[in-house]
């Protein structure tokens, strides 16, 4: 089994990472993953001008010293600006420098920024150039992709494009999600597509592609690699109050299967929740951690065999009393957890960035 990635001088110890997903992977998301066995995190796309202005945008950028290695994940529309913000990660400690041109929320495509690139190769390449003109060989420097803008002739051409000219520029890997950007969520991520990339390009001397899309359960890490020959895949969704996704990956590269099955306890959740819970306190203080706390424990609320029940206590609490009340109520005693499919409908998410 593929056990290590290497993305330039970086070796990661195993062929899976957690994914840049904005409004969760804070710090205390990517602390809990790495406990939980997850080698290397990506931010959520940084807009340039935050970084450049700095104020809260920078100071949101700051890396806790066991946080690494880390990708920062860049987004902006203009070569100058990225290149700056390239510069502030570099000076913050940032082991990997990611753009991102996979985006489709709108407001950030009408700024030409994210998704939007897809569609305008010629700018999409004048900020990739940018950017690694800035970060030199310092550090690796990556993209993260969608297949195109849409369906059409014309997009994949741009695809294509833009993909050369990522290789050609010296980057050291581009992470694909399978789904165009008119697309969004609706729909499967398109593997075949993936499938096909790593056919045509898989051989390019230092070159890592990595894959992203309807990964939620440990096996599905296995089962893209195998089945598109990706080097390594992000894991997203799936990883949303699910850390074990980590643990049950490594389990089965250690050969161990069963393990991969086994659903978290009552009482890890309850640990997991509480340590999640004290790392977002100490980064947010109370108030905006107990907000944020709230979409984290529905999430978790899926391992739980009273679900629905957790998921409405956790929808309905208010402030760090009622927090710990929902642990109590539901976490008190010990007992299995609910594992199997943990995808979520469709229409189910709320998107900022993606
Ligand atoms: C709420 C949310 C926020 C996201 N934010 C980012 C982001 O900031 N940067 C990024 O590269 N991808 C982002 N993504 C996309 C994911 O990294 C991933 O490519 C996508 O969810 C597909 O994988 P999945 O089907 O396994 O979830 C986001 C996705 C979601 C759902």
């Amino acid at each position: 089994m593929t056990a290590m990635t290497r993305l330039g001088k970086l070796t990661l110890d195993a062929p899976f990472f957690q994914a840049g997903l904005a409004g969760y992977s804070d710090t205390a998301m990517r602390l809990v993953a790495r406990r939980h066995g997850c080698p290397f995190c990506v931010t959520e796309a940084l807009l340039d001008q935050f970084l450049i202005q700095g104020g809260k945008g920078l100071k949101s950028a700051e890396l806790d010293d066991g946080d690494h290695p880390i990708a920062g994940q860049l987004m902006g529309s203009h070569p100058a600006d990225i290149a700056a913000g390239a510069k502030v990660l570099l000076g913050l400690g940032y082991d990997v420098i990611d753009v991102n041109l996979a985006c489709p929320v709108k407001k950030i495509k009408k700024k030409s920024r994210g998704g939007h690139l897809m569609s305008a190769p010629d700018e999409a390449v004048a900020i990739l150039d940018a950017v690694i003109q800035a970060v030199g060989d310092r550090v690796p420097c990556t993209v993260k992709l969608r297949r195109g803008s849409d369906d059409s002739a014309e997009a994949l051409g741009n695809f294509h494009r833009i993909f050369q000219a990522v290789i050609d520029l010296g980057y050291a890997g581009a992470v694909v999600h399978g789904r165009s950007v008119e697309q969004k969520y609706l729909g499967p991520s398109n593997w075949d597509f993936l499938r096909a990339l790593t056919d045509r390009y898989g051989g390019a001397a230092g070159f890592t592609i990595g894959g992203s899309g309807d990964i939620w359960r440990a096996q599905d890490i296995f089962r893209m690699i195998d089945e598109t020959g990706v080097d390594f895949v992000s894991v997203a969704r799936g990883c949303i109050g699910n850390p074990w996704v980590f643990t049950q990956a490594r389990a089965i590269m250690a050969g161990d299967d069963s393990a991969a099955d086994a659903p978290p306890t009552i009482f890890q959740q309850r640990d997991v929740l509480l340590e999640h819970f004290k790392l977002s306190v100490s980064l947010h203080g109370e108030q905006l951690a107990s907000r944020l706390m709230r979409k984290f424990g529905i999430r978790f609320s899926r391992h739980h065999p009273r679900g629905e029940q957790v998921k409405q206590a956790f929808i309905s609490v208010v402030g760090l009393p009622g927090w710990r009340g929902v642990l109590d109520r539901f976490y008190g005693e010990d007992g299995p957890g609910v594992g199997g499919d943990l995808a979520l409908p469709e229409e189910a998410e709320p998107l900022t960035c993606e």
